[in-house]
């Protein structure tokens, strides 16, 4: 995005407003794709910026798909649905009827329970329609199975005949899939992680004479969100690397990826609304705030952000510190305190980078019925695509005309 950029974008859409560049997005799969083992394959998890499917068709291998608003949007946006991992701990059966009913079971289904799977296998059997199942392994919380359930689990897919509940419906394992949470930047975790995952594979072809097929893994790959943060990603990638080739079971890989896939293509650019000194504290008020921008791992808001500001000026030692506030009615709405920003004035633009994943869907946007902020593609081509105006909240907070 450069000044030209910024200016058009400013003439065209009010702010806040998130801006999405899909040059920036494709060279990040690119990157990550040239720093894993060339085999390994990338899904892309919807969750971090259900926005962005449309534009990752043909750079990623699949995606995770963990609600049914998420299984609609992947529909709508053309993507196809054999790429489709439909996953996620709450699997209704309206949607799951609707995901059989229209040919967007082609892909894979997780199950994380043994009352998803007696869904899925007897929806399987109603529709005649074959499925391949990826039971989770559990990480210790509310989300897959326990190690014990999973060997059930896989002894009952691959021998259907004698499973009363799973005859008659046509399933197919296609491996298995493991998350443990974000922002992980232990490495020793990976490792530990994928040893549990070795002795595992190695006890199921013991115990049941299965060889899975495929391991889905969710390393929740960190992203540098705050300045002077010291993150050598080359070497973390590396190593990640070679822990998998260590793995003694040599099997397909598939990354279970959203922060590190989009956060860095994507920036909020919002305005100074308002200046004002209150007792010994410099204020800035933001026409944006903690509802549109999720920095995982800010405390009390005193890391600093990567951001600019526009337009652009030099900095000087002596420069006011600013504690920048948000436009929500609570005193949490602190983005940033202690901030030294040179000449400040009201008007002014603050350009917050990496807000390309779940900054834009995990924010309390409901709060005090604000407008959302406008959500904008800048493409490859040059051009640039409204994906969403700024939606006004206050009609679904009771402000609708009565029917
Ligand atoms: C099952 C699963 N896979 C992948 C992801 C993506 O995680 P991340 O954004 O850290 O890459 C999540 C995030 O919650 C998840 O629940």
């Amino acid at each position: 995005m450069n000044q030209q950029d910024i200016r058009n974008l400013l003439d065209s859409c009010p702010t806040p407003l998130y801006v999405f560049e899909e040059r920036l997005l494709k060279e990040r799969v690119q990157y990550l794709r040239a720093h894993l083992p060339k085999e390994t394959g990338l899904c892309f998890a919807v969750k971090a910026n259900p926005f962005l499917g449309r534009f990752l068709q043909g750079c990623v291998d699949r995606f995770e798909i963990c609600s049914p608003g998420e299984m609609y949007i992947c529909e709508k946006q053309g993507i196809p649905a054999a790429q489709f991992v439909l996953s996620g701990v709450y699997k209704d059966e309206p949607s799951m009827r609707y995901a059989f009913t229209h040919g967007l079971c082609d892909g894979i289904l997780t199950v994380e329970s043994v009352r998803q799977f007696e869904l899925l296998s007897s929806l399987s059997r109603e529709y005649g329609k074959p499925i391949r199942l990826l039971p989770r392994l559990t990480s210790g919380n509310q989300f897959g199975l326990s190690e014990a359930e999973l060997l059930d689990l896989l002894r009952r897919i691959s021998a259907p005949g004698k499973d009363p509940l799973a005859s008659g419906s046509f399933l197919t394992l296609a491996g298995i899939q493991f998350f443990s949470g974000t922002q992980k930047t232990s490495l020793k975790k990976h490792r530990r992680e994928l040893s549990m995952l070795d002795d595992l594979l190695d006890r199921i072809r013991a115990e049941l004479g299965i060889e899975i097929p495929l391991l889905e893994y969710g390393p929740g790959f960190p992203v540098a969100y705050f300045s002077g943060e010291d993150f050598d990603e080359d070497a973390y990638l590396e190593e990640f690397s070679s822990l998998l080739a260590q793995m003694r079971n040599k099997l397909p890989i598939m990354l279970e990826l959203g922060r590190s896939i989009t956060a860095s293509c994507g920036s909020l650019l919002t305005r100074v609304a308002d200046l004002k000194r209150n007792h010994s504290g410099n204020y800035a008020i933001l026409d944006s705030g903690i509802h549109h921008l999720a920095y995982y791992g800010q405390f009390m808001a005193m890391k600093h952000p990567v951001f600019e500001l526009w337009p652009p000026r030099e900095s000087a030692p002596d420069d006011p510190e600013w504690n920048l506030c948000g436009s929500l009615c609570t005193i949490n709405d602190l983005v940033v305190k202690k901030l030294p920003l040179h000449d400040l004035k009201a008007g002014d633009l603050l350009i917050f980078r990496n807000t390309g994943a779940y900054s834009m869907t995990e924010g309390i946007s409901l709060f005090l019925s604000r407008d959302l902020p406008a959500v904008v593609c800048l493409k490859e081509n040059g051009e640039t695509e409204l994906l969403r105006g700024a939606e006004p909240t206050w009609v679904l907070n009771g402000g609708a005309d009565p029917v």
